[in-house]
């Protein structure tokens, strides 16, 4: 098992290193990440590098069982760099060059910074590559963490157009492509496109959307040029990245491809968050996570203490670190690496706490650690590469977030918000969920249940996928605004659902997006055969139903009456559409009997506050996690056949859980 902390020895006394890895060992740890802000002392001027400081910390450490995982200092160029050449400096939208004093101050498109970054990513590959306790790597530090995007220099501006270039052939293609006869905007040669700068109106929505893809891409192959060094030369050690969950501005699908896996940076309480992440979104970050290469992922930094810079955030209650611990393994988290060792006393971030207070003496965030640390040991090893063995498939994509970031129709409509809105729906009935990559080579057809909102952009390929899945035995939930647009962000000249009519069983021949107002729509409740109305808000398709049969209609205006959600068979599967977002209550007791129809079985029942996750060996060994994110004592029944392997143990059938308390059960079978 991993377990461990993210480590500064650059921040510390040499004669203090050795203090700090035998409390580590204390504390259970066995790994730590090291290096990745360190480029200034590692090559102090140009071409010239000095690893024996960061060899004689890693021998302190490997001296008290500690392995290690190094980072690739890229996101922070040293001085001497940026004043041999500011042109690496980023550029912002305005035309603001961006300035040394911070990190993440370089272009990533800039020759000369790549070329420096390939010098000290090889410099240190070749130096560490055969170091046996050096296990991996990580390349850079969060990827596209800058707060706006990423760079407006020229060199970018080149790059966009040879992208560009590369993916429409020609300008003419492109032109047809993006509709540039709208505003005049016909391009004769590719120097003329223009990068999203400020402009007095507003840009093309094609040109925005491939603006971000480019942008991911470029990040992509700026990350793809440091793996392909650490392979070359490190051929024997992993490589990583530590991603950050639901952030939004690179397609982590993509940034994920060449890993051997994932890892992320965990911070529930954030500083930004009085009461902290709802723990369903800090749930659904992890299964995100796990969904990128559809593997178990490390946690390369977790919240170790109350976060914030000039602000900070609440300080994480007693038992809060070992809960968000066992959250992490519950949802696949082969490892556990906290950010970070100890408090640093200058700089940036003199307010992010780590583990050990500034004073460097043990307290109480460490007393917690390495107890949870003395817990976990025992288990983490039988939970390694198990998966949550989901029967539901949530959809996500990168396209339509970005689409939707670019229009979304309604100013409190959100791609995340949608999923979040389906998501919270299975994990308050604790039925676990995988997240699917849209144009995935994976197939689907292990799944019973497949839910993909806001399919806005759509492909003939997409639609086959969804088809061949449905016409096979699946259920697939669809909702508004899918199949409106092609995939440059063009409108289709078929009315929505467009290619996925035929599916659906229906047609959207008018809509409405609910500025200032709501609608209601009511639903005969399956079974129960009583009418429940809801409210719903946003936006409304107003469905003309073809083949399919009606489950809700509108109850407001001018479209009384008219479908709001509806059921089509399709082969031997079911394809709902539901065409507005109603609330939470409906999608409850609507996913409620989609999951009974698709019998699919809950892990189990718990009280407001506790959730439950499950992974599963390749053995078919079951391990279930009860954990309760209140602060209140909580009850729950669990069946007998639940043995208890860590936490809170129960009397009989009944576990009591105390504020924050967790359990971590073995299900026992019979053989
Ligand atoms: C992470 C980042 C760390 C540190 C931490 C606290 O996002 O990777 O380097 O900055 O946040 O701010």
């Amino acid at each position: 098992m991993n377990f461990g902390c993210d480590y500064y020895p650059e921040h510390w006394p040499e004669a203090r290193w050795r203090m700090d890895a035998q409390l580590m060992k204390q504390a259970g740890m066995n790994v730590v990440r090291l290096a990745e802000f360190s480029w200034s002392r590692l090559e102090p001027c140009d071409g010239q590098f000095d690893f024996s400081w960061l060899d004689r910390a890693i021998e302190v450490l490997v001296s008290e069982g500690i392995s290690i995982v190094l980072g690739t200092p890229s996101a922070t160029p040293p001085a001497w760099l940026i004043e041999k050449h500011p042109e690496i400096l980023p550029v912002s939208a305005d035309g603001t060059i961006m300035g040394f004093g911070g990190r993440l101050h370089t272009c990533h498109s800039q020759p000369v910074y790549r070329n420096y970054t390939r010098e000290i990513v090889m410099a240190m590959a070749q130096h560490y590559a055969l170091h046996p306790q050096v296990i991996g790597w990580q390349t850079d530090n969060e990827l596209g963490t800058t707060l706006g995007d990423l760079c407006y220099c020229t060199s970018c501006r080149e790059k966009f157009h040879l992208w560009l270039k590369h993916k429409y052939g020609s300008i003419h293609a492109l032109n047809q492509e993006w509709g540039t006869i709208f505003w005049s905007q016909t391009y004769d040669k590719w120097e003329q496109v223009p990068i999203p700068t400020p402009v007095p109106a507003i840009h093309n929505p094609s040109l925005l959307l491939d603006w971000k893809r480019f942008q991911s891409d470029l990040e992509v192959e700026f990350q793809q040029l440091q793996i392909d060094i650490l392979r070359l030369f490190a051929p024997n050690q992993w490589i990583t990245h530590n991603m950050m969950g639901l952030h939004a501005k690179l397609n982590y699908f993509d940034l994920g491809r060449n890993l051997d896996f994932v890892s992320w940076d965990n911070y529930p309480m954030g500083f930004w968050l009085n009461q902290g992440a709802d723990p369903y979104n800090v749930a659904m970050a992890h299964d995100l996570m796990r969904g990128i290469k559809n593997k178990p992922f490390w946690v390369m930094e977790q919240q170790a203490g109350p976060a914030g810079w000039e602000t900070l955030g609440n300080t994480p209650r007693p038992g809060q670190l070992r809960l968000w611990t066992y959250q992490a393994a519950a949802h696949g988290a082969d490892a556990i690496v906290y950010f970070r060792w100890r408090s640093c006393r200058f700089g940036a971030e003199q307010y992010w706490h780590g583990i050990l207070p500034h004073s460097g003496n043990p307290g109480r965030r460490y007393e917690e650690i390495r107890t949870t640390g003395e817990e976990l040991q025992g288990v983490m090893h039988l939970l390694e590469g198990s998966m949550p063995n989901a029967e539901v498939g949530i959809v996500y994509s990168y396209d339509q977030l970005w689409a939707f970031q670019i229009q979304p129709h309604h100013p409190d409509l959100t791609y995340q918000g949608q999923l979040a809105i389906y998501y919270k729906a299975m994990y308050d009935m604790n039925i676990p969920v995988d997240m699917l990559e849209l144009n995935g080579d994976r197939e689907w057809f292990a799944y019973k249940i497949i839910v993909a909102p806001l399919l806005f952009l759509m492909t003939e390929g997409v639609a086959d996928k969804i088809k061949s899945y449905v016409q096979s035995g699946g259920t697939a939930l669809i909702t508004m605004r899918s199949g409106v647009k092609n995939w440059n962000n063009i409108v289709s000249d078929l009315e929505p659902p467009g290619c996925l009519a035929e599916l659906l069983g229906i047609k959207i021949l008018d809509y409405d997006c609910l500025l200032g107002n709501t609608q209601g729509i009511q639903w005969v409740v399956p079974n129960h055969g009583e009418k429940q109305n809801y409210e719903v808000k946003k936006w409304c398709d107003v469905i003309t139903a073809i083949t399919a049969k009606t489950e809700a209609v509108y109850t407001k205006d001018y479209y009384a009456g008219k479908p709001a959600v509806t059921v089509n068979q399709y082969g031997r599967g079911k394809a709902w559409y539901v065409a507005t977002e109603p609330e939470q209550d409906f999608i409850r007791v609507m996913m409620q009997i989609i999951v009974l129809q698709s019998k699919i079985l809950p892990i189990v029942t718990t009280p407001e506050g506790v959730e439950s996750a499950r992974r599963v060996t390749q053995e078919g060994k079951i391990y279930i996690f009860l954990m309760n994110h209140t602060k209140e004592q909580k009850q729950l029944v669990i069946p007998k056949e639940w043995k208890p392997i860590v936490g809170e143990r129960p009397q009989d059938d009944r576990l009591t859980l105390p504020g924050f308390g967790v359990s971590i059960m073995a299900v026992l079978t019979k053989n």
